[in-house]
Parts: C-alpha cells; sequence; structure tokens
C-alpha cells in the first residue's frame, strides 16, 4: 500500500480555493443569482446571489435534504424547491410558507461560509476559525493597460497538487510539448533556486530564446517569473522575447474532492491591437489538452511517497515538502501553522 504525501487534507480547509467563475454562477439560472452547484474538498455547496452579496451554503436543506441548489433565489432568500423554506444570507430560514404563523425551529438552518468574489472568480473558505490565508497572488489583475481572459473552467480527473506540478514542471516541456511550447532538441531544464516568501514558492527561468524560431506564434516564450501563493495556485509572468510586453498566465485550482480537480486560467496580456482573445485561449487548450491524458493516467490521483525524484523535479520536490509540512503543522494548531505558511526560507541564506 502506498503512502500518501499527505496524510490528513484538513489543512485544506483553511485556505480559500476556487468554485466557480462569476460567469458560471451568472449563467446558472436565467435570474443570472444562481443558484449554483459546487463541490469543494468532498462537501456540496451552493452559490448564490443574494440581495447583491455573493454567498456559499451547504447544499442541504435541514427539513427533507433537498439540494438547495435545485432552487432557486426569491425575493432575496434562497428558497428550496421541494416545500418552499427560504433562507437568508447566513443560512438561516426565514420563512416556512406551509405553517409562517409557527415560529422557526432553531435548527431550521444550513452552514454557510465565508465566500469573496475577486478576479471575476468566486472563492470559498470552509473553515475561517484561524482566518490566517488571503486570496491568491495576482500580478497583472489591476494593472492598467493590461487585457484578461477568463477561461471557463475545466475538471480533471486527478488531485488539485497533481495539477499544480504539472503547470510548473520544468523537464516535461520537451516530451509533453514539443513543438508547442517548445523546442525538443532543449531537454534539459534548468534548476532554479526556489524560495518561500508571503505564502508564496518563487522561483525564475530563462529559457533560450533560439527556440522562437521554431514555435507558433502564439507560443509564449520569455523569462519566466512563477509566484505561487500555497496551496494550488500559480502567477506566471512572461517578459515575452519576441516584443518584451508583460504576458501572464494565472491559475488556479479547486480541490473537488481527493481525485478531481476544477482549474481556473486567466490569460493576461497588454492590450494591443489585432489580438483577439480567441487566438490566445485556442493555443492553451491545446496545451491543456496535451497535458490532460497524461496527469489523468498518474496514479493513485494523489501523490505518494514512492514516486521517484531526480535533481530536475527540484520544483516539485520543494512544493511536495511545503505542502507535507503545511499538513503535519496544521494538527499542531494555529500558531505552528502560520510559522510554516508564512515564513521566509530563502534558498541562498541556507
Ligand atoms: S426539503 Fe427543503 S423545504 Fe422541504
Ligand atoms: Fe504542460
Amino acid at each position: 500500500m502506498s503512502k500518501p504525501l499527505i496524510e490528513d487534507r484538513t489543512f485544506l480547509r483553511h485556505f480559500w480555493h476556487p468554485v466557480c467563475t462569476r460567469a458560471e454562477l451568472e449563467s446558472a439560472n436565467p435570474s443570472g443569482l444562481g443558484p449554483h452547484a459546487v463541490e469543494l474538498l468532498g462537501e456540496q455547496l451552493v452559490i448564490a446571489n443574494l440581495n447583491g452579496e455573493i454567498v456559499a451554503m451547504n447544499d442541504l436543506c435541514p427539513h427533507r435534504h433537498a439540494a438547495l441548489s435545485k432552487g432557486r433565489v426569491n425575493n432575496g432568500t434562497l428558497q428550496c424547491a421541494y416545500h418552499g423554506w427560504q433562507f437568508d444570507n447566513g443560512g438561516n430560514c426565514v420563512r416556512i410558507p406551509a405553517c409562517p404563523e409557527q415560529p422557526i425551529p432553531r435548527r431550521a438552518c444550513t452552514s454557510s461560509y465565508d465566500c469573496v468574489v475577486k478576479y471575476d472568480i468566486v472563492w470559498v473558505r470552509l473553515d475561517s476559525s484561524w482566518n490566517c490565508t488571503d486570496i491568491p497572488y495576482f500580478s497583472e489583475w489591476d494593472q492598467p493597460g493590461m487585457r484578461h481572459i477568463v477561461v471557463p473552467s475545466y475538471e480533471w480527473k486527478t488531485g488539485a497538487e497533481r495539477r499544480w506540478e504539472n503547470f510548473t514542471d520544468l523537464s516535461h516541456f520537451a516530451f509533453v510539448h514539443p513543438g508547442t511550447l517548445y523546442d525538443p532538441a532543449y531537454d534539459r531544464p534548468p534548476i532554479p533556486v526556489v524560495d518561500r516568501v508571503d505564502s508564496e514558492l518563487r522561483f525564475e527561468i530563462e529559457p533560450p530564446p533560439e527556440m522562437l524560431e521554431n514555435l507558433p506564434e502564439n507560443a509564449p516564450l520569455g523569462s519566466f517569473t512563477y509566484r505561487c501563493t500555497m496551496p494550488f495556485s500559480i502567477n506566471l509572468k512572461l517578459r515575452l522575447y519576441r516584443d518584451d510586453s508583460v504576458f501572464t498566465l494565472w491559475t488556479t485550482s479547486c480541490p473537488v474532492s481527493d481525485d478531481r480537480c476544477r482549474n481556473f486560467l486567466i490569460i493576461s496580456r497588454e492590450a494591443k491591437d489585432n489580438d483577439p482573445d480567441h487566438a490566445h485561449a485556442a493555443f492553451q487548450k491545446i496545451v491543456l489538452d496535451e497535458d490532460q491524458p497524461i496527469i489523468e493516467s498518474q496514479r493513485p490521483k494523489t501523490i505518494t511517497m514512492e514516486e521517484l525524484s531526480v535533481t530536475t523535479d527540484k520544483v516539485s520536490n520543494q512544493y511536495r515538502k511545503w505542502l507535507r509540512e503545511l499538513s503535519l503543522a496544521a494538527t499542531e494548531g494555529k500558531e505552528a501553522f502560520m510559522r510554516c505558511l508564512k515564513t521566509t526560507v530563502l534558498e541562498k541564506s541556507q
């Protein structure tokens, strides 16, 4: 029996996770307000816009346990489809249509969770008791002159940590993306300095500019700066060799369950004429389609301690080490968890 890298996954409940894009919530129902069913860390949640506030609740009506996501938003409340009980922003029942003159039972409520919208994505935090995590870093979102493409989210049948590793894996480019992202002649990857700063894993690489000649026009090639907010987000900022402009691939994953993840991608680049969104989105789709079957073939869907590492797996090794430390620190309590998450560890000073 293989030993999992992370034995206790409850620490993930303390982080903010993406659950859907704003557009997905708005298109879930003709009202534009939801409700929309999502899953996070194995929990079924319902997202809705109640009186202008985006809320996340347990997708379970306390009456006869129907899914609240089957209901509708009615007069600023979420109304269950089965018998019409209505719930406010905090998940408390405020009306029982069958017996409106009787007092509402105290237990007539469903759990609600921290929920915010940022980068046009809905974020949920299941456990706010330690309140020590932030929405992940995104370098370009508020920068003037940048143009963003929020790609529709997509699900992969693998754990979120395997998706993270795939996106930051420096030795797969030559084999999985020959001719799309990389020139296969350059199959020996750089081994970057990897630091921990501000809850982020940070590293930089400079792919060979000579590759430009053999790659398609939309292949983003330039100096790569990675700032990866733990546990599942990646801010990959490129300074393109082609014209020295900024191009950012920002991605994050929702740990839907141990063996499935929902992935989000925002492509940001300096606004220019004759640079249509669809061309960039289509190019990234080609890249994702090259990765997906390989990553979904990894067994098991969560990382195990038995996997073999070499020196060029340094980024993945550092990531695994930190994830495991976070998981263990969380079992000791808030202080140990915060220390593990926030302490700066610079490779040069070690
Ligand atoms: S099951 Fe929701 S109102 Fe009855
Ligand atoms: Fe890839």
